[in-house]
């Protein structure tokens, strides 16, 4: 039987090439239920460095890219990360915050979440991590912990000024990489934050735009947000690969068994395209408080053309676009097969865009047209209307598209 050879060769090669999102782990339901209230740790961080904020610095920005899990955010992620000396970015630190709100049925409460997200990357943005800190477990210790999610993914959480000496027997399951650091003392990395002239933080957790009004409102801030999409059918290909346990039964019922779909992860589907769509809705009409401040990026696109698209994302945030950041872009963006991994962002770009058209049963493809539909149009993401179309490289799926105001 041929199949029984391939498909886990299909398989084992998506691994490889998927780009990686922190949240493997993560769950994804969003039952409403009573989370339990963040406590109200006074901290001496805040005082210290009430001086320095209060007034927006003079040609500061804070960028947000907003993103969901297998849309490439890592990757994007490093165009800021990338930027050089002036640029502090942080990777996903609401990661800390989503899993403090966790319930025990394994969601959060949306409403509570919301508001813990909005309020960190406020604190955040002004360099000060001290209600972050409240969200990380074991909680800090004078500002020191051994446990920052993902630290090594924030070079500014690497570099000298914020690398204390390495204590021996802590073990810090995040080291830095590049350099042998000791647990992050927050207190240097909110003074180096305020020494940065920009701040960039990915996120894949904020799930409504609106719901950030006040961080574009607050006088201190210049915001900018990046929202980031890609084609749901390539997600759920992405998703399959790494949770291939719970998309067991997907896989038998596309290859004609009678086994039905889980309604559960359907629903979850629907629930993460509605949603994407509806921030974008929302970014496109631009209300006032957005004006200026929104911009809709396919995953796609920057794929097919990282340079111009990262040069269009610099212009759009005011920032100047770095010689190191074009050069991580060439180097990343061409590398060939061999320097994948399951961590790496490396790799061909252009050549990944349309994997998955090959790894996505066509029964499946069409699931996700039916549910993510209006968001699919809304992207200019081509629907298949037969296997033969899904698998014909000749027909590109991805429509030229500006997205232009609503
Ligand atoms: C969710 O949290 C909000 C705000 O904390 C609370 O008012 C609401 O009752 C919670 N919802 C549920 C279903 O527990
Ligand atoms: C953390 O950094 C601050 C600022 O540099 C310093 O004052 C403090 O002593 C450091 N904490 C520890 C435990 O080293
Ligand atoms: C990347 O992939 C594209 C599309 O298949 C191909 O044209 C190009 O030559 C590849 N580039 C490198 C450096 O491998």
């Amino acid at each position: 039987m041929k199949i029984k050879y391939t498909l886990p060769i299909v398989f084992f090669m998506a691994l490889v090439i998927i780009e990686k999102e922190n949240n493997i782990i993560s769950r994804v339901s969003d039952k409403l239920k009573q989370t339990p209230q963040t406590s109200q740790q006074p901290s001496s961080l805040s005082n210290d460095y009430s001086e320095h904020r209060g007034a927006l610095r003079r040609g500061r920005k804070h960028i947000l890219l907003l993103a969901t899990t297998r849309t490439g955010s890592s990757f994007v992620g490093e165009f800021f990360n990338q930027q050089g000396d002036n640029m502090f970015y942080l990777f996903e630190p609401l990661w800390h915050v989503e899993k403090m709100l966790t319930l025990d049925t394994g969601g959060t409460n949306a409403t509570a979440a919301a508001k813990a997200y909005r309020d960190v990357l406020q604190k955040l943005f002004l360099c000060d991590f001290s209600l972050l800190e409240t969200f990380i477990d074991p909680l800090p210790m004078d500002h020191i912990t051994p446990a920052l999610f993902r630290r090594e993914s924030s070079s500014s959480l690497c570099e000298k000024s914020v690398c204390s000496p390495v204590v021996k027997g802590v073990f810090e399951r995040y080291h830095c990489k590049t350099s042998r650091c000791g647990p992050l003392n927050l207190t240097m990395a909110s003074e180096s934050c305020l020494k940065k002239e920009h701040i960039a933080i990915k996120s894949v957790r904020v799930r409504q735009l609106e719901t950030l009004r006040p961080l574009a409102e607050d006088p201190r801030l210049d915001v900018k947000f990046i929202q980031l999409v890609r084609d749901p059918r390539a997600i759920l290909a992405s998703r399959m690969v790494a949770f291939a346990a719970k998309y067991k039964n997907w896989k038998e019922w596309a290859m004609g068994g009678n086994v039905p779909i889980d309604d559960d992860e359907v629903r979850k589907l629907k629930g993460n395209c509605d949603n994407i769509k509806m921030s974008a809705e929302f970014g496109l009409r631009q209300p006032f408080w957005l004006r200026r401040r929104y911009m809709l990026v396919r995953y796609e696109d920057i794929a097919r053309f990282p340079m111009k698209k990262a040069t269009e994302m610099y212009k759009f945030t005011g920032i100047p676009f770095t010689p190191q950041v074009k050069s991580w872009i060439l180097k990343n963006t061409q590398a060939s097969k061999e320097t994948s991994g399951v961590y790496s962002t490396q790799k061909n770009s252009s050549e990944q865009v349309e994997k998955w058209r090959f790894k996505l049963p066509f029964k499946i493809a069409q699931v996700v047209q039916r549910v993510c539909g209006p968001t699919m149009k809304l992207f200019g993401y081509k629907f298949v209307s037969s296997e033969e179309m899904l698998t014909d490289k000749s027909i590109s799926l991805i429509e030229d598209k500006v997205f232009s105001f609503l």
